[in-house]
């Protein structure tokens, strides 16, 4: 398989071979995305390989392979065998505010009239699920499957807030809406795993997609449902339709930061795509875009569907928070405390507009929790303002030629010993490490180069509380020397 990055670019399918590559490339990440929520691609380069096999598709239509990703629910990738009541649709995307505007024209172009309102809702970042309800009671769960199939997912329900086992009135319709891992559940469910010697997902969609297909877990994970429409509710508007299905007791975006908005003019759509975009990190649970959907029913019905995707609905998507790249290396750190950190640095990798080339590893037993070891393609999650950090490691693209990571054996400032009693390593002299190191370093036949003043003294010179750092050297008196142990007067 083709590196992403060489993939991901049009230009690279240029040839027969290199569309078929990319065709393997992409029928594998969408059966491993399916499956377990996985990828070997990050989303980014996953629509980026399947809009280059599209532009080579529309220039070479003859050539046009039968398991091609393109124009598929789920890439193709179909898991489950329960017949959906209604085809499981996905979206089309658009990936700027340009195609955004030239998708609704096409929309506009097709009712012969101007869409009466807009409703602008976050993408949530999970799993699209089907819940059935018998007379108000919770009978089956599926997932999507491959859109007109789905696998039974109802052992999950019970763990899926948001989803109730019982309706506030006795109706027959199915719910449709999404499942994930809100940011809170996902770090609670890697805690319990690490409890229980099971690696952390990788981030909350895998987990969310792990979780809904496990069964027999010694332990619970809670997920969270969001409905965003259903089968058997006639007659409603998309934002009435959202109002009745949280007064049937299912949980909606509303009441979120993010809440399905009605906008009336494509500058209003736009303003609250930006607003929910800048609202994205200080979100509880992930999205990756927003979507706009024709608000009333009439219009919804006249536009209809083509056979993968409404024609009254759009994702305009967001940058990607998850990349993948390559784990080059472990530095070890000592900060001011003493505490010794373990920092990856990467392959440097774009995420969201910003170059990232070191990452947090929090400490030596998440390194060892994570199984992470050098030369591995590791998920990497940046948002906002949070110092970027390692996820988790993809284990399946191992080559064999990853080596483990080396722990420190002493203080990779000062050479003392390490005090790992706690899960932050660090070094024994604590605040003082940083002390004598500077010292030592200050007191180099290269700085200052003082006489006699090596980690000995400088230990003793701290210890003594003499000098607290590089400035207390040059008001130390000679008194203060001679209470020193080993020092005397020289003769
Ligand atoms: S509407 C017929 N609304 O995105 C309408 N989908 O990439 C089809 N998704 O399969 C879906 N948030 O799993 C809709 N507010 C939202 C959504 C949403 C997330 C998912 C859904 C869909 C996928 C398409």
């Amino acid at each position: 398989m083709k590196d992403a990055a060489t993939m991901a670019s049009p230009a690279a399918l240029a040839s027969p071979d290199a569309y078929a590559d990319a065709v393997a490339t992409a029928v594998r990440a969408a059966a491993a995305y399916y499956a377990d929520g996985s990828t070997p691609l990050g989303d980014d380069e996953y629509d980026a390989l399947v809009r280059a096999i599209e532009a080579y598709e529309a220039e070479h239509p003859q050539q046009v392979l039968p398991e091609s990703p393109t124009g598929k629910v789920a890439g193709g990738a179909a898991v489950g065998d329960v017949p959906h009541s209604v085809p499981m649709l996905s979206l089309d995307n658009v990936f700027s505010a340009e195609e955004l505007e030239s998708w609704a024209a096409g929309l506009e172009r097709r009712l012969g009239r101007p869409v009466a309102a807009w409703c602008v809702e976050p993408k949530l970042d999970g799993l699209a699920v089907a819940a059935r309800y018998r007379a108000g009671r919770l009978t089956q769960v599926l997932t999507r499957g491959d859109g007109f199939a789905g696998e039974d997912i109802t052992h999950a329900a019970d763990a899926v807030l948001g989803l109730p086992g019982r309706l506030t009135e006795p109706v027959d319709i199915e719910l449709r809406g999404e499942v994930l891992l809100t940011q809170e559940q996902f770090e609670h469910a890697n805690a319990v795993r690490s409890e229980h010697g099971a690696t952390p997902f990788a981030h909350p969609r895998s987990g969310a997609a792990g979780t809904l297909r496990a069964k027999d877990r010694p332990y619970r994970i809670e997920l969270t449902f969001f409905a965003y429409g259903a089968v058997g509710l006639p007659g409603l508007d998309h934002g009435e339709l959202l109002d009745r299905l949280a007064v049937l007791g299912a949980n909606t975006a509303a009441g979120t930061a993010a809440d399905p908005r009605r906008c009336t003019t494509l500058d209003d759509v736009r303003r609250r795509i930006d607003a929910i975009a800048a609202l994205r990190d200080a979100l509880p649970f992930g999205i990756d875009g927003v979507v706009v959907k024709a608000d009333a029913l009439a219009d919804q019905e006249e536009a209809g569907s083509g056979s993968r995707a409404p024609r009254w609905a759009v994702a305009r998507k967001l940058q990607a928070q998850h990349k993948v790249t390559r784990l080059l290396g472990v530095e070890w750190n000592v900060g001011r405390t003493g505490i010794i950190a373990p920092r990856a640095v990467l392959e440097p990798v774009v995420i969201d507009g910003v170059t990232v080339t070191y990452a947090t590893l929090h400490n030596p037993a998440d390194i060892e929790r994570r199984g992470l070891m050098i030369g591995d393609q590791v998920f990497v999650y940046r948002a906002g303002d949070v110092i970027p950090r390692v996820e988790a490691p993809l284990v399946d693209e191992r080559t064999g030629a990853e080596q483990p990571i080396a722990f420190p054996q002493a203080c990779p400032r000062c050479g003392d010993a390490i005090d790992t009693s706690e899960q932050r390593w660090r070094c024994v002299r604590g605040r003082g490490c940083q002390a004598v190191a500077s010292i030592v370093y200050a007191a180099g036949r290269d700085q200052l180069d003082i006489e006699g003043l090596g980690g000995t003294r400088a230990v003793q010179l701290v210890e003594a509380r003499l000098v607290a750092d590089l400035a207390d050297l040059f008001t130390l008196t000679r008194e203060q020397l001679l209470t020193l142990e080993r020092m005397g007067e020289c003769r």
